[in-house]
């Protein structure tokens, strides 16, 4: 039992000189484990005389409760520390200033193309798409524009593939290939919009880009009139410039329209008396319209006794150029956020 004074005697400087809970526990098991002095001699307790036993026993069992209790003390200082350090560690310093979230935003074109689709589903519209890579039919013939009519040409237009009349297929010059593909796969009554790219041989300047944007109306029905056209043109010109337009069709010739008219917006920027913008006359040429020519309801397999129709159609670069006053289409498509960032 002299072994034992010794090993209290040393004891708490070992269980303080522990540094890490992985010491401590080492210590631990040297000082109270199996093999430990204190279990060996409780192991041995047997071999006494009986008389003795008692005592010896509650000194062994002292002593193990003494370094138990100092074992326990240290450990709850190293945990703290231990606890203290992940602390310090995982600081955050809520003083510092955040790093600024740069916002994303649609561009001018798509911000452009949900208003105009909003305008038209507030009255009835179902927005429709069809493929970019078209066929000529749905381009040209199902439209009333035969196999020799001068936009065909492959100088004039993107053909993917040239040949056979029957497989042409080009990049479409515009969307009015969605009236056809719409009443091609439903029956009348039809009211959609169709917003979408389109692409031409045209050379980039100011108001001309080879891919651009188109949005193109179509309403079939029965008894639809020229005064449902204007009505609903008018309707369009009001929501998306404002509530003073008032809006003119003049004759003009397109070869799905019978008749065809373009219409023209009073200049939101002089109210019609003649400015830069409107170039001095009061009025904005915006899009191509007109009445279903029968010819195209019965390429698509509508029968013209039973429906009327009337359809249009124009530029998205167009009609954003002309209410945001951008004086150069290729502005649109410069790598510039300067640009796009104007129009939140
Ligand atoms: N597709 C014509 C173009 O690209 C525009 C157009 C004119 C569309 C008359 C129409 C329409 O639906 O009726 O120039």
């Amino acid at each position: 039992m002299q072994d034992l004074d010794a090993i209290l005697g040393s004891a708490s400087e070992r269980i303080d000189g522990a540094s890490s809970l992985e010491d401590l526990d080492a210590v631990e098991s040297e000082l109270l484990g199996r093999r430990s002095y204190i279990n060996q001699q409780r192991r041995g307790l047997g071999k006494l005389d009986p008389a003795d036993r008692p005592a010896a026993g509650a000194r062994l069992q002292q002593a193990a409760d003494q370094l138990q209790g100092l074992i326990d003390g240290r450990r709850r200082v190293l945990e703290r520390q231990a606890a203290d350090r992940l602390l310090a560690d995982d600081l955050v310093d809520v003083t510092v200033p955040r790093r600024p979230v740069r916002q994303g935003r649609s561009h001018l074109i798509t911000q452009t193309i949900d208003e105009i689709s909003d305008i038209f589903t507030a009255i009835g519209y179902q927005i429709a798409d069809g493929p970019e890579a078209e066929t000529a039919w749905h381009n040209f013939d199902a439209l009333n524009t035969p196999w020799w009519h001068p936009s065909r040409l492959e100088s004039d237009t993107m053909y993917l593939d040239y040949g056979d009349p029957e497989d042409e297929i080009l990049l479409r010059t515009q969307t009015s290939t969605v009236q056809a593909r719409v009443m091609e796969s439903q029956p009348p009554p039809v009211y959609v919009l169709a917003p979408g790219r389109c692409y031409r041989t045209d050379t980039i300047d100011a108001t001309h880009l080879p891919v651009f944007h188109q949005f193109e109306g179509l309403a079939v029905a029965e008894g639809i009139t020229f005064a449902d056209l204007k009505g609903t043109l008018a309707y369009f010109a009001r929501q998306y410039f404002g509530p003073e337009r008032t809006i003119r069709l003049l004759p003009h010739f397109f070869p799905f329209t019978e008749p065809s008219a373009e219409m023209h917006v009073s200049c939101f920027a002089c109210d019609g008396s003649g400015c830069r913008v409107c170039g001095n006359n009061g009025w904005i040429e915006l899009l191509g319209c007109g009445m279903v020519d029968p010819n195209v309801f019965e390429a698509v397999g509508y029968d013209p006794s039973d429906v009327t129709g009337f359809a249009f159609g124009g530029g998205i670069e167009r009609v954003a150029q002309v209410r945001h006053g951008i004086h150069d289409m290729r502005h649109l498509i410069d790598n510039d956020l300067r640009v796009n960032e104007q129009f939140v």
